[in-house]
């Protein structure tokens, strides 16, 4: 008897013969380093235990049939054609990996495949990119081939810069292709580089709690910061020519070209500066279980890409502030671009449930929605089953 998945396939695409491919990829949190990553700094995400998951069979042609149970819609399109203009949104972030893929001579077929996630959409937890990279595999393995999970991580970010016009650094896709089970991952996105931190208090729990809005523009407001963190540089470079990005400027250069900034670019590049220095500080302590410190230094996060950075907005705020009155929660920030999505908190095991029903009180009546709340422990990053 096939399992329910395989039934589900076999009522999209009928029954077939040729084995089953099951790939799938998770979506992330990020403890701290906050649009960090397109400034060659540092990031400190966990892959979470929710995921999105294919199962996939190979066609003997080009064609890509994807049935999304969340969507609850058929999308098609050709390896190697130009994209439908009708195409479902959704399913430009696999046509975008299927597009990088035959780019590298790595797929020439396509496939048929079921696609589920239990990773909230739209939640700030990159439901887009665990699909990107859970799609990747899935399309390798019916290929007979396979790549290198920082490859496979960089072709999905080249997905969603070219097809979903999304201009994202490199974070997310990497974490969902390369996380490890218990460990949170210091990433230097400059080089790639990274450590592994394990997470070692079994009593300490990673608590996400979704906002369940998503302002408009996330876009285009991303798309801002990029071009002012870039402004930045250029003006820091005229006084300091090794700066090639923020990465490499502290706030006392910074504090030295402040007449020459406009304002608000003066901030971002605070915001940047200061949170890679938190980021590494929070590695470390985390890496000696001090999770005090790690709760101020998410609190600092926080009011630096509300103040300094200009991400936040009203719902991730009261989400935080309500945290910060539970005994027992250390800390609390935003995660992720902003504009809506989630937080992520570190809270003790047994402060659990007072969080949750603190924030089911004075959530609604404040920002007059719900949010979702779980929590979260670090999984492993894609694999196929
Ligand atoms: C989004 C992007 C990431 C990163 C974060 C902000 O999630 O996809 O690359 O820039 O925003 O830290």
């Amino acid at each position: 008897m096939n399992n329910p998945l395989e039934q589900e396939f076999e009522k999209q695409f009928g029954k077939s013969s040729g084995p089953f491919f099951h790939s799938r990829a998770p979506g992330r949190v990020n403890l701290i380093g906050e649009h960090t990553d397109y400034n060659d700094g540092f990031v400190f995400p966990i892959a979470i235990d929710r995921f999105t998951a294919i199962l996939a069979k190979a066609r003997p042609d080009r064609k890509v049939r994807l049935f999304s149970t969340t969507q609850n819609e058929l999308a098609e399109f050709s390896v190697a054609d130009v994209v439908a203009k009708d195409a479902p949104k959704w399913s430009l972030y696999a046509k975008g990996v299927a597009e990088a893929l035959r780019q590298r001579g790595l797929i020439k077929n396509g496939i048929d495949a079921l696609v589920t996630t239990t990773v909230p959409i739209g939640g700030g937890l990159s439901s887009s990119a665990s699909f990107e990279v859970a799609t990747g595999l899935a399309l390798l393995a019916a290929n007979g081939k396979t790549l290198d999970k920082v490859e496979l991580a960089l072709a999905a970010q080249w997905a969603e810069h070219n097809y979903a016009g999304m201009p994202c650094g490199i974070m997310d896709q990497f974490i969902s292709a390369l996380g490890e089970k218990d460990h949170a991952m210091l990433l230097d996105c400059r080089d790639l580089s990274r450590r592994q931190v394990p997470i070692k208090d079994a009593n300490m729990r990673i608590f996400i709690a979704n906002t369940n809005v998503k302002h408009e523009l996330v876009q285009g407001e991303y798309q801002a910061r990029r071009n002012q963190c870039e402004r930045a540089v250029a003006i820091l470079k005229k006084k300091f020519p090794a700066v090639k990005a923020l990465r490499d400027a502290d706030l006392s250069m910074l504090e030295a070209c402040r007449m020459e900034m406009d304002p608000a670019v003066f901030r971002r590049g605070r915001h940047v500066i200061s949170e890679n220095a938190r980021t590494l500080k929070f590695a470390e302590a985390m890496a000696g279980g001090d999770w005090a410190a790690c709760g101020q230094l998410m609190y600092q996060s926080h009011e630096s890409l509300r103040d300094d950075y200009g991400v936040s907005c009203p719902e991730l705020n009261v989400l935080v502030e309500i945290a910060a009155t539970v005994p027992g929660v250390y800390g609390a920030r935003m995660t992720g671009g902003g504009f809506g999505g989630s937080i992520v908190a570190m809270v003790q095991q047994q402060a659990i449930e007072a969080l949750t029903v603190e924030i089911d009180k004075q959530y609604p009546a404040r920002c007059g929605k719900q949010a979702s709340m779980f929590a979260t422990s670090a999984g492993a990053g894609a694999e196929l089953i």
